[in-house]
């Protein structure tokens, strides 16, 4: 693990991007291995107490402290020892109390560091006795704690969080002699205490984990999509609109960008990333060209455009930027894009076409439909497949993927809609008794075996096999009230509200309609409470959604009609018209 080293400020400003940067050796006292630095000695008070516990409702209170390792050397999670005797839950809760109960176990989830508050744990469950590395601050899963703090007017977390993921994106990491771009973002963060003498003096070390711990060691490629993205939502929300213009904080979004858009062996504009590297992150079949990184990736370019100041430096970044993003939505609006009508178009495909102008550019074999897609595409609506590779399809819906293409104008409007409607129109599927699942259809038999290396955490309808993830819900609202059709994020946020308190905020559900809490699935998961909370806020407050999406751009609108209309035309006429490019 980590390699203890002195930093003595907190926050050390880095200076330029990235030759002015400082020389990894010298942030990093040591290399080979995984770097950590120390910030200066402060009191290990970080176990604030909360005065009004809803875990005590449900627990123990003679059972443990959720994040408070007892060999004293964790202090993720403040939450306090239950102080209640446990009163077993009789009724089910009216609405107002199951948003109290969420804020109070969201407040008790807020890591602390040096007394300031920067993030929230994963999950918070008493009863766990061996939470893994649900005991850390997850990026990913920060997002909806940190916007509903922000809807709340608490912006000070959010700001912490993000200055202090900006110093951990610095650390040297390498993983048995190989270190990955500097502008990774961890997956996740913890918070140690040291003790440093005899006398009890500590001080506390944030340490970061890049994938070198996390199960299958690989490196979170949505971090820093997902860093990006909140910092646009926090300058928009709290009016502090100076924020993103610190060096160290146009430094950090130019190291995500030139890492996303560095040049390698790709043909494709979509970002190639192992399985794993996202909210997924075991295997499940999903390594290429995922839909939700290529999602992510869209929204953090164009929020980072808006977020870069122009300076004489960026011209070549912010080039590179905007052909990247014509060129992705161009390639997943044409290229992923799946309804009734394309699936019949698929299925009469011809195969072996060598030419420029050929109609099945990446050679599917129409034998590789599935027979559960032919029954369940609806007449209307559609959505954006999973994945493609050349002679694959991954025909799985996955929900963040389409719904983030919503939020993010990646979708064009057409396709929003219709992504909406086959929500709607497999609701039994996708939403059934807790919105929502993850992925569907599941994996099964031999499938299974081969695409998940027979996971056991990863069965049919389980987990990110198919399960269902109440966090999800967050999301669907920013989508819905974004098309202006918040009737069905409500009604989603109406079905989850029917037992999530007391099924007590899971994880995920199993099974094919959710009917049973995951096997394995943790309870007071910081990301379905803060989930379920920003679905609500913002069905009050649907304008504020405003602070996660991004607009059509109308320049990139043009250069796509172009791009379809020369596309059309070089099919018709042959090669003639390659010649032309579009370079915004
Ligand atoms: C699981 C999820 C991942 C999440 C983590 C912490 O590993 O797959 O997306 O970030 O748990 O909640």
């Amino acid at each position: 693990m980590g390699i203890a080293g002195r930093v003595t400020a907190p926050l050390p400003l880095r200076l330029g991007f990235p030759g002015v940067a400082p020389p990894r050796s010298a942030a990093h006292p040591r290399k080979g291995g995984w770097g950590r630095k120390r910030n200066p000695p402060c009191a290990a008070n970080s176990l604030h107490p909360s005065n009004n516990n809803p875990r005590a409702r449900h627990h123990d209170p003679s059972l443990k402290v959720p994040g408070g390792d007892v060999d004293g050397m964790g202090v993720n999670g403040g939450a306090a020892k239950p102080s209640l005797a446990p009163t077993p839950q009789k009724r089910r809760r009216a609405p107002c109390d199951v948003e109290e109960e969420a804020w109070g176990l969201l407040r008790e989830s807020v890591v602390r560091y040096c007394g300031s508050p920067v993030g929230t744990i994963a999950a918070c469950d008493p009863n766990d006795a061996c939470p893994l590395n649900y005991d850390q601050v997850f990026i990913r899963d920060f997002v909806p704690s940190g916007i509903a703090f922000l809807l709340k007017g608490e912006y000070d977390i959010v700001r912490n969080f993000i200055l202090h993921t900006l110093q951990l994106q610095s650390w040297e990491k390498t993983m048995d002699c190989h270190s990955p771009g500097q502008g990774l973002m961890p997956a996740s963060f913890k918070v140690r205490v040291i003790p440093l003498d005899d006398n009890g003096t500590t001080e506390e070390v944030l340490d970061p984990d890049f994938g070198e711990a996390a199960i299958g060691r690989v490196a979170p490629v949505d971090s820093g999509l997902w860093w990006i993205i909140l910092l646009r939502a926090y300058g928009k929300c709290s009016g502090d609109m100076s924020f993103h213009e610190r060096i160290d904080v146009q430094t950090g979004i130019k190291l995500i960008l030139k890492l996303c858009l560095a040049d390698g062996f790709d043909m494709f504009p979509t970002l190639l990333v192992t399985d794993g590297s996202c909210m997924i992150d075991r295997r499940m079949g999903i390594h290429g060209h995922p839909l939700e990184i290529q999602a992510l990736f869209y929204s953090a370019l164009l929020s980072a455009r808006e977020l870069l100041t122009p300076e004489d430096g960026s011209a070549d970044l912010i080039r590179a930027l905007n052909s990247r993003l014509m060129a992705l939505s161009f390639h997943i609006r044409e290229y992923y894009w799946l309804d009734k009508r394309k699936l019949n178009e698929i299925y009469r495909y011809k195969t072996e076409e060598y030419s420029y102008d050929a109609v099945n550019k990446f050679n599917i074999y129409p034998d590789q439909i599935p027979s559960w897609l032919v029954e369940w595409i609806p007449p209307k609506g559609g959505y954006f497949i999973g994945n493609l590779q050349p002679a694959h399809m991954d025909f799985r819906f996955f929900s963040l993927g389409n719904l983030w293409s919503i939020v993010s104008s990646l979708a064009t409007t057409h396709q929003s809609h219709a992504i909406l409607d086959l929500v709607e129109a497999k609701w039994s599927d996708l939403v059934a008794e807790m919105p929502m699942k993850i992925c569907h259809p599941a994996l099964e038999g031999q499938e299974w075996k081969f695409i998940t290396g027979s996971d056991p955490k990863n069965t049919p309808w389980s987990y990110h096999n198919g399960g269902s993830w109440p966090t999800l819900l967050w999301q669907l609202t920013v989508a819905c009230i974004k098309m202006d059709r918040p009737e069905i994020a409500a009604r989603a946020v109406e079905v989850a509200e029917r037992r999530i308190s007391s099924d007590k905020w899971p994880e995920y559900y199993d099974t094919k309609r959710a009917r049973f809490i995951g096997k394995q699935a943790r309870l007071f998961q910081t990301w379905s409470i803060a989930g379920f909370l920003v679905a609500k806020l913002l069905l009050e407050n649907p304008e504020k959604s405003r602070i996660l999406w991004n607009n059509e751009d109308e320049e990139i609108l043009n250069a796509l009609s172009l791009m379809a209309d020369a596309s059309n035309s070089k099919r018709k006429r042959g090669r003639k018209v390659l010649k032309r490019t579009y370079i915004v």
